[in-house]
């Protein structure tokens, strides 16, 4: 049986101010129940963490950073750490794409922030992913190898068991396209995300690691990624700003581990 918890994150990017992100907490929590085996991370922008830090219920709710800076402290105007977040969040999103197109984020910056994350015991949730171009021109697996090798490059075997992999192909996410990846397509792109880890770091690593699936996720397509092998949950943007659709995707999650006896 799988022993890896499904986790499903909340990615709010650039939206919902402090009062807009405590309403839909507030909607979420009346709407939710508390799943054992599912993990609820909410990521929403770093003005809001504190805040939202005091409303949740801890037993439903975990929080997320959407990025934060290698160093720990130091002449780094306008940025922050790792270090200062270490009390806030137990997660954070790192190289998520946005961040690598729009801020030209690289692949060895990505590395450090992995690093910094697991420094400061907070589990680094990994974005890769290929852009329009690269699948068309047929470079989807390079461009992940390049992804994952560089990103771990600075992690032991035990620190890579602890890492989240959220495969997000670029075309997918609403914003930038949102052509729905078929759910085959995405097999196989797990499949080799996991035989990648397996190689570099063993096979205790490559069954650890948590590989979510990310791009135009709702709650009626959820469950077509979320029943692939090795599928560990999902990160969703849009959907993930409606307290509806959000809770609809949890909702499908837990029905799938109760059909295949995951949730007991
Ligand atoms: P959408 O769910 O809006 O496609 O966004 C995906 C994403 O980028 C989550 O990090």
């Amino acid at each position: 049986m799988n022993q890896r918890r499904t986790l499903i994150v909340a990615n709010w990017k650039m939206h919902l101010n402090t009062s807009q992100a405590s309403l839909l907490v507030h909607r979420l929590h009346e709407r939710i129940r508390i799943h054992r085996n599912i993990e609820v991370v909410l990521a929403p922008s770093m003005l809001v963490l504190q805040p939202l830090s005091t409303q949740i219920d801890r037993r439903k709710f975990r929080l997320a950073a959407q990025n934060a800076y290698q160093k720990d402290e130091g002449a780094f105007t306008g940025e922050v750490s790792f270090t200062m977040l270490q009390d806030l969040v137990h997660y954070a999103l790192i190289g998520h794409s946005e961040r690598r197109i729009y801020f030209n984020e690289s692949l060895e910056e990505i590395r450090d922030k992995v690093a910094a994350a697991i420094r400061n015991d907070i589990t680094p949730i990994l974005c890769i992913g290929e852009t329009q171009h690269e699948h068309k021109a047929g470079e989807t697996k390079q461009v992940l190898h390049d992804q994952i090798v560089t990103a771990l490059s600075n992690l032991t075997a035990a620190q890579v068991k602890e890492v989240v992999i959220a495969y997000e192909p670029v075309w997918a996410i609403s914003t930038f396209g949102g052509t729905l990846a078929k759910p085959t397509e995405v097999q196989h792109i797990l499949d080799f995300i996991r035989h990648q880890v397996s190689q570099l770091y063993g096979a205790t690593a490559a069954e650890a690691v948590r590989v979510l699936y990310g791009g135009s996720v709702d709650d009626q397509i959820v469950r077509g990624y979320l029943e692939l092998e090795g599928c560990d949950g999902a990160l969703v943007g849009g959907a993930s700003l409606n307290y509806q659709k959000f809770a609809g995707i949890i909702d499908a999650a837990h029905r799938l581990q109760t059909e295949t006896g995951d949730d007991a």
